[in-house]
This record gives C-alpha cells, sequence and structure tokens, in this order.
C-alpha cells in the first residue's frame, strides 16, 4: 500500500521536529550545567526515543537505567550458595545500579544472572533461554561478576555471555511483528567476540526455531564469516535476519561494513518496509557513522520481512549458542528511529562515561614505566608478584626494602603494550630481558615469547578497576572470564566458581586486585 505523500511528509516533519526537540533538550541540559552523572530526567535513551516518536517497547540494562524516571529493578542474581535470588535496582530515580547490593549478597560465593528487566513496562523481561532447533537447552546464565564496569563513575556489572549462555523472551508485548519498523540499539564490549553463531540482541523466533529468511532482526557482533561479513578482519555490527548475518546489501561481502572493535561499541539496526540500516560507533566518545542504508538485502526471502516478535540475546534464533560477548544495555523500539534520535542518544551513551576509571590507559602505569603488582588479600598485602630464579614459576612473595637486589629485581615489571592488543598491557621482567608473564595451562610462568599469536595472547591483560576496590585487576585477553588471581601463593589466571581449585569463589574479588606500586627496582 502507498502511503499519501503529504502524510509521508507529515509524519518526516513530525520525527524532525521531536528529534530537534530531543536533542535541544539535551544540549540545555548541557548549558544549564547538569550533571551527566546525575542522569537527569527526560534526557535517557528511552526519553529521547520516546521524544523522536519512536518509544521503547523494550529496555534492558544491567548498568543504568534508561528511562529519567526508572526506579525500579535492573536485574535479579541468583547465588550458588543457598539459591536465594535478589534484585538489584538503581541508587535512585534514572540513576546507576546498585553493584554493592551484588557484591554484598554474592560475597564468598557465586551469582548467576537469571533476569534482566524490561524497563518499558510492558514485561519484556530476559530470562534463561530454552533449547530450540540448533540446540538443547535451558541455556547457561551469565556469571553476574565477570563483566565488571563503571558507568557514570559507579561500579557496574555486565552481561557476560560465555558460549552457551542465552537469554530470550517468547510472549513478548509490543515488539514489531511481520514487516512492521522497528530499531533497536546495544552497548557491548567490543573486544569480546568470537567466530561462533550467533551473539545477538533483538527480534527472533517466538519457537525457537529456524523459520525461515526474515523471520528474525536483531543486532550481531562478532567476526564470523559464514554468511556476511564487512572489511578487515571484524567484528562487525551485522543484521541477523535469519539464515543470514547481513553487513549490506548482499550476501557477503559488504566493505562499506568496517571492522569496529572500540572497548565499549554502541551498535544499531533498523528496519521498515524495504529499507534497513547499520549504525556504530564509540560509546565513550564522538557519533555515530551509518555502515549501510538501503533496501533489504538482494536475497529472495527478506522483503518483506517476516519478523515474529520473540527478544533474544547472545544466541542466535535457533538458539544456536556458540557465540560469546558481552553485553551493558540495549533498547527495541516500536517505529523506524531517525539518525537524529539516535545521534542523541549516543550524546547521552557518551555523556555517562562508560569505563571511567575502569580501563587501560586511565591510571594504570603507562607503558614504559616499571611497577611492582602488590597483592591486596589481608593475607598478604606485603607480597607482590614475582618470578623464581631456578625456575620458570610465578609466584607471591614478600618483599620491602631489605630484600636481596635479585628479589627486588625479580618483582619488577616493565608495562609494555598489550602483545596481542595494545588497548591492553603486557609485563616484561625488569632483570630477565625479553620475558614477559604469560599463562600457560593457566598458570602464569616467566617466558621469552616464540613469537607465536597464543604467546602474544596468553601474555596480554586488560586492566579494569579492582574487584574489591582496590587497584586493578587484569583480565586475559584470550579467556576474558579469567582475571590474574593468586592463590596457595602461586598466579594463575581464572575464573570466579569455575571448576579448578584456584578458581575458588573464596576471597575472589581480593585475590584478583593488584595495586600497582613503585617498582622495588627503579
Ligand atoms: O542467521 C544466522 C543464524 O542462522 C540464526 O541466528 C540462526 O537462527 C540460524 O542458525
Amino acid at each position: 500500500m502507498s502511503v499519501p505523500v503529504f502524510a509521508h511528509l507529515q509524519r518526516h516533519v513530525r520525527k524532525w521536529a521531536l528529534a530537534f526537540t530531543a536533542v535541544a533538550a539535551l544540549i540545555a541540559g548541557v548549558l544549564a550545567g547538569t550533571s551527566p552523572a546525575s542522569q537527569a530526567a527526560g534526557s535517557l535513551p528511552c526519553d529521547i526515543y520516546q521524544s523522536g516518536g519512536t518509544p521503547c517497547v523494550a529496555a534492558h540494562s544491567t548498568t543504568r537505567a534508561l528511562y529519567g524516571s526508572y526506579n525500579g529493578s535492573l536485574y535479579q542474581v541468583r547465588r550458588a550458595s543457598d539459591n536465594a535470588t535478589q534484585n538489584i535496582g538503581v541508587l535512585s530515580a534514572g540513576g546507576y545500579a546498585n553493584a554493592a547490593a551484588q557484591d554484598s549478597f554474592c560475597s564468598g560465593t557465586t551469582c548467576v544472572i537469571t533476569v534482566i528487566y524490561d524497563q518499558s513496562g510492558r514485561g519484556n523481561n530476559l530470562t534463561q533461554a530454552p533449547g530450540g532447533g540448533a540446540a538443547g537447552g535451558p541455556d547457561n546464565l551469565a556469571n553476574a561478576t565477570a563483566a565488571p564496569t563503571m558507568v557514570g563513575g559507579h561500579k557496574a556489572y555486565g552481561v557476560f555471555v560465555a558460549p552457551g549462555t542465552g537469554y530470550r523472551n517468547d510472549h513478548t508485548n509490543g515488539i514489531a511483528t511481520g514487516d512492521n519498523p522497528e530499531g533497536m540499539y546495544a552497548i557491548f564490549d567490543g573486544t569480546h567476540y568470537n567466530g561462533g553463531c550467533c551473539f545477538d540482541y533483538g527480534n527472533a523466533e517466538t519457537n525457537n526455531n529456524d523459520d525461515g529468511n526474515g523471520t528474525m532482526e536483531a543486532i550481531y557482533f562478532g567476526n564470523i564469516k559464514v554468511w556476511g561479513y564487512g572489511s578487515g578482519n571484524g567484528p562487525w555490527i551485522m543484521a541477523d535476519l535469519e539464515n543470514g548475518l547481513f553487513s549490506g546489501v548482499n550476501q557477503h561481502l559488504n566493505s562499506g561494513d568496517p571492522t569496529i572493535n572500540y572497548r565499549y561499541t554502541t551498535a544499531i539496526i533498523k528496519g521498515e518496509p524495504n529499507h534497513w540500516a547499520i549504525r556504530g560507533g564509540n560509546a565513550q566518545s564522538g557519533g555515530l557513522s551509518t555502515f549501510y542504508n538501503g533496501v533489504r538485502p538482494n536475497v529472495s526471502g527478506y522483503n518483506p520481512m517476516k519478523k515474529q516478535g520473540a527478544i533474544i540475546l547472545g544466541i542466535g534464533g535457533d538458539n544456536s549458542k556458540g557465540a560469546q560477548g558481552t553485553f551493558y544495555e540495549g533498547v527495541m523500539t516500536s517505529g523506524y528511529p531517525s539518525d537524529a534520535t539516535e545521534n542523541a542518544v549516543q550524546s547521552n551513551i557518551n555523556s555517562v562515561g562508560y569505563g571511567n576509571g575502569s580501563s587501560g590507559g586511565t591510571g594504570f602505569p603507562s607503558v614504559g614505566s616499571k611497577t611492582s603488582l602488590r597483592a591486596t588479600t589481608s593475607c598478604c598485602t606485603g607480597d607482590y608478584i614475582k618470578h623464581d630464579d631456578a625456575d620458570s614459576n610465578v609466584v607471591i612473595a614478600a618483599v620491602n626494602s631489605s630484600s636481596s637486589s635479585t628479589d627486588k629485581g625479580d618483582s619488577t615489571w616493565i608495562v609494555r603494550s598489550g602483545l596481542a592488543n595494545s588497548a591492553c598491557v603486557s609485563f616484561e621482567s625488569a632483570n630477565s630481558s625479553g620475558k614477559y608473564l604469560r599463562h600457560y595451562n593457566y598458570k602464569l610462568q616467566l617466558a621469552a615469547s616464540d613469537g607465536s599469536t597464543t604467546f602474544q595472547q596468553d601474555a596480554t591483560f586488560c586492566p579494569q578497576s579492582g574487584q574489591n576496590g582496590q587497584g586493578f585487576s587484569l583480565q586475559s585477553v584470550n579467556f576474558p572470564d579469567k582475571y590474574l588471581r593468586h592463590y596457595n601463593y602461586n598466579v594463575y589466571i581464572a575464573s570466579n566458581g569455575g571448576s579448578n581449585a584456584w578458581d575458588s569463589a573464596t576471597s575472589w574479588a581480593d585475590d584478583v586486585s593488584w595495586v600497582p606500586a613503585s617498582p622495588w627496582a627503579p
């Protein structure tokens, strides 16, 4: 059915007027000195979409409210010790997650995220995904402490999706069906992805099966090349439209879709009759770029779309669950949002300061400097990470001003740009030139680089704010659920509550928090 030209124009004029109002409101807030950290009511993502005439019909976040007036629960955690659950809310209306409530509830045990509440009032909560056509279920639930972050100067946790993890809602309210228009954005950790199918957030089948081309429309993030892909080696933002991840109009390569891997990446997909777009940007600063804006793919079955209106997170439409990634927040809208509305949402995202105070480069000793890494567990606050002289073991041991010069050198590290990722760091021994801290079979050792990709990854760690509030926690770049941790005076990469002895939940936050101290051997 064709839309009368006047009605069409009216719709666009209204959209622009509303988007202008949203942007003007944002600018007014800044001019009025509104503190971004206080998340002024009326200026959060779903308020902006509402003003743009494309309201949120689902709003999920474990880090913050997405409406200025939202004062409810963000998510629910369940602890392993007694299976009790607790809702985690916001610190104030329109504010940030109360991560301290999670920390105290989960202290000494492990927790998983059981529910991610929908803030839109439509009850579109995400819970443990059931089995589907591609894989049985129920899927795993995310470890609640595996994706610590900072937002608005506050500690918070994202949703860490390891392969096998998935959330879904097959009985939704207000989510687009058929060829109806919708938009969605999500903030992901752009360094956590893989080539499995499919780390998605968005619209999918209500029966957990592959129901054919065009039966889903979700944001995909990762570097799988089975279907579509963009330029470079990935990861890419693509649209999962079922039986195909699309980077543009073509089935396979669309070079306009770039590799994008900001630590905090904003990813957008939106679709309306025979029209859709991919947009993305750095959630920490700057605007959005449009990577595709045009007609539906030149492959049959995607025009018109046959969306079914379920919501998935971390999995494909048929419950394919080989992918990994980290989700911080995301929404789905009714109606096709204007670019101006999304740009205003991105301004809000920029303003909250994802990652400030938590990642490499923001407080961690700079590349080229020397440091000694002090343990923070009460047993061991005089102990530092050091290598043995007789073997290649890496341990924690007491070092002080009376220690031998050998011990001082053994506990001093030169901070190097991460061998596998320059956004992270590697540690070269100060007295064994060319040898680095690396993990091998999950245990830390000192070794010379053999130049392999495996070595480079095993020797690269990404600093985050210390999980006990002190110093830094050092996340393994190739095992992102694992952190540098001391256990029985040895040093490992460990995951909270995992299957190895050194994964013990006891003293977890303290054992993975390290203070970079003045180097013992300057
Ligand atoms: O479209 C890519 C994937 O193909 C979908 O997520 C899944 O349902 C199917 O296996």
